[in-house]
């Protein structure tokens, strides 16, 4: 939520800062803006609503010139999108502010503020952050004190950065519950909320811990940690290359990231398993004593993410006989759940970093200290990877695209893993039967590059779709979280609104919005729900429906009018299947969107990591 990207070094900063905020738009892009200090000591900022290039498009190189600046590309939570609310925010031309996260408690500063005669100029709550810094400063020894003093006054989330002509040649930055990365580069020193705004100038980074805040100047890096006692923090060499992160010939990071998931599989597997076993010890070293122990498991997750956990329930029950239970993070930590010792607590988070995610990860630990923590997510220096007791990465690579793809089926793989290793842990698992498993995982990578060349048809289909508004998906068993999953993608990138059902479930309410402006898309493998599931299509097609069903070669559902069949794969398990079908559901989804549109990488309203609650 948000992007932030600062830095201080030797030549013009600018150019820096605006492509560090084209890499961070995948967290807001409804509004950009910059400052620098220029070379008269005074801050000089430029904002614009909108992406940033637009803000790039108002930048006059050659008198937007400073060594030392910081950015921001914003997704609104308090104030408007437009260009009063965009960051930085700026006290008295004194202190000048980037701020991801949310201040909780910023009515209550603002009216404090207020009597004390500052002015507001925008409707966000960072502004109180600007003029809380402004008023510290005026008894502080520096910038630095300033902003430890001012940060224990605020309640809520935030990752900062401040500069101040009264301090020039430092940027201060701090971070509570918004992620905060420092890059340490041979010509300068930065700062961003994500190291890929960094790349072009550092592999080397600094991760920031909760509560530190950090005095950067050209040739220096000093951290204090929440006690503002002076801490020092591993330097760590990043893997991340540039064309990890460029579109390469795809039109859309999407599309790249849907055709990059055979490889992305393979990675995921990649030493997590032997010809025919699960090793245990890739979800860490204590892994197999925790599995032993636990009774219970409750998955926690947001959006994409939850959907895997949907599946993974099915999993772990079927496969490790464990009950398991799965809650949206929004929910669960707001309400007081009964959790019971010996619970596996597992979060499933792509970015590492969502906000409700990880506070419900903070909220259980508080509650009860005889669970155990485990998190499969794909940023390996994130939030949720620091402070859970086991992880395990899931070996996406960078996703860019707000939709989220390559990242839910590589968690998918990482569940079926979770489960059978746990399974094994609790003598549920025959040898046969994690053989099995093992061997239906190697074929993956395989099977989805199949799924993938069915593209051409799946484009025509996505042409019926040109003048409709409305669509249901159905599926059975595990296969309802990946008609969830469907309809999700769906929504998020070309805005048709959709629903998502057990097909079993139709004839209790929803079967009657079907009509023929109501395509319903079904997914179909041959497993033991399919003769219900082809009643249930029955059901739909006789009311006139204009139906897609993505099916097993072994399948067999009946050729009817108005019905488009595409075989997607043949002779799948039931770890298998939920992660193939995912595959032209994602292509479908894809293809409406170019039709209707919409932008895919960047749809409206979204951002990938909701660092906010
Ligand atoms: C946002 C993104 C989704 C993602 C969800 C959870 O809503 O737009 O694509 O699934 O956050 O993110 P996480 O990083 O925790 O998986």
């Amino acid at each position: 939520m948000c992007g932030i990207i600062g830095g201080i070094c030797q030549n013009n900063i600018t150019p820096l800062l605006v492509s560090g905020l084209k890499r961070l738009e995948y967290r807001g892009y409804d509004s950009a803006g910059l400052v620098i200090l220029n070379g008269d000591n005074a801050l000089q900022r430029v904002r614009a609503a909108g992406k940033v290039v637009n803000l790039e498009n108002n930048i006059d190189s050659k008198t937007v010139n400073g060594k030392i600046g910081i950015a921001h590309t914003r997704w609104a939570t308090h104030g408007e999108p437009t260009t009063k609310n965009a960051h930085p925010h700026i006290c008295n031309g004194d202190v000048g502010v980037v701020h991801n996260g949310i201040i909780e408690n910023f009515l209550e500063l603002k009216i404090e503020q207020q009597a004390q005669g500052y002015h507001f100029s925008s409707d966000t709550d960072t502004e109180i952050i600007a003029h809380a810094i402004h008023q510290t400063l005026q008894d502080s020894d520096g910038l630095l004190a300033a902003v430890q003093k001012a940060v224990k006054t605020f309640k809520g989330a935030y990752g900062i950065s401040v500069i101040s002509p009264k301090n020039p040649g430092h940027i201060i930055v701090a971070r509570s519950g918004s992620p905060l990365v420092i890059g340490v580069g041979e010509k300068g020193n930065f700062v961003a909320s994500d190291q890929v705004a960094l790349l072009d100038v550092t592999k080397q980074f600094i991760f920031l811990e909760e509560g530190d805040i950090a005095d950067i100047t050209l040739d220096s890096i000093t951290i204090f940690d929440k006690s503002d006692i002076q801490v020092e923090r591993k330097i760590k060499t990043s893997k991340l290359q540039n064309r990890q992160i460029s579109k390469g010939d795809y039109a859309h990071y999407m599309q790249k990231e849907i055709f990059e998931q055979p490889q992305a599989i393979a990675d995921t597997l990649e030493s997590r398993i032997t010809k025919d076993k699960v090793l245990t010890s890739a979800f860490g070293y204590e892994a197999k004593d925790i599995f032993e122990k636990i009774e219970h498991i409750q998955i926690i997750a947001c959006g994409t993410s939850y959907n895997a956990g949907l599946v993974a329930k099915y999993w772990l029950e079927d496969i490790a006989k464990i009950p398991t239970h799965i809650e949206v993070a929004s929910e669960y930590r707001y309400r007081n759940p009964i959790i019971l010792d010996n619970t596996l607590f597992i979060t499933i988070s792509q970015s590492g970093e969502t906000a409700d995610t990880l506070e419900a990860l903070r909220a259980v630990k508080k509650r009860n200290e005889n669970i155990h923590s485990l998190t499969i997510c794909n940023c390996a220096e994130s939030s949720l990877t620091r402070e859970s007791e086991l992880t395990f990465l899931t070996h996406a690579g960078v996703e860019i695209g707000v939709a989220s793809t390559k990242a839910f089926t590589t968690q998918l793989v990482s569940l079926a893993l979770l489960s059978v290793a746990i399974g094994r842990c609790h003598g549920q698992v025959s040898a046969e039967q994690e053989k099995a498993i093992v061997t239906g995982l190697n074929q993956l990578p395989g099977l989805i590059k199949k799924a993938l060349a069915q593209e051409n048809q799946i484009i025509e289909l996505a042409k019926t779709f040109k003048n409709k508004f409305n669509a249901l998906f159905l599926g059975r068993g595990p296969m309802h979280a990946i008609a969830m999953e469907g309809a999700l993608k769906l929504k998020e990138i070309s805005y048709i609104h959709a629903e998502a059902y057990p097909a079993g479930e139709l004839k209790h309410g929803p079967i009657a919005l079907i009509d023929k402006d109501t395509p319903v898309i079904a997914v179909a493998p041959n497993d033991e729900l399919l003769d219900k599931l082809k009643s249930n299509l029955q059901e739909v097609k006789s009311r006139g429906s204009q139906m897609i069903v993505f099916e097993d070669e072994d399948s067999k559902v009946t050729p009817m009018n108005g019905l488009s069949i595409i075989p997607i794969t043949n002779n799948l398990g039931r770890i298998t299947a939920p992660i193939i079908f995912t595959i032209p559901l994602q292509l479908l989804s894809y293809h409406v969107a170019l039709i209707k549109g919409t932008n895919v990488d960047q749809p409206r309203n979204l951002a990938k990591s909701v660092t906010v609650e």
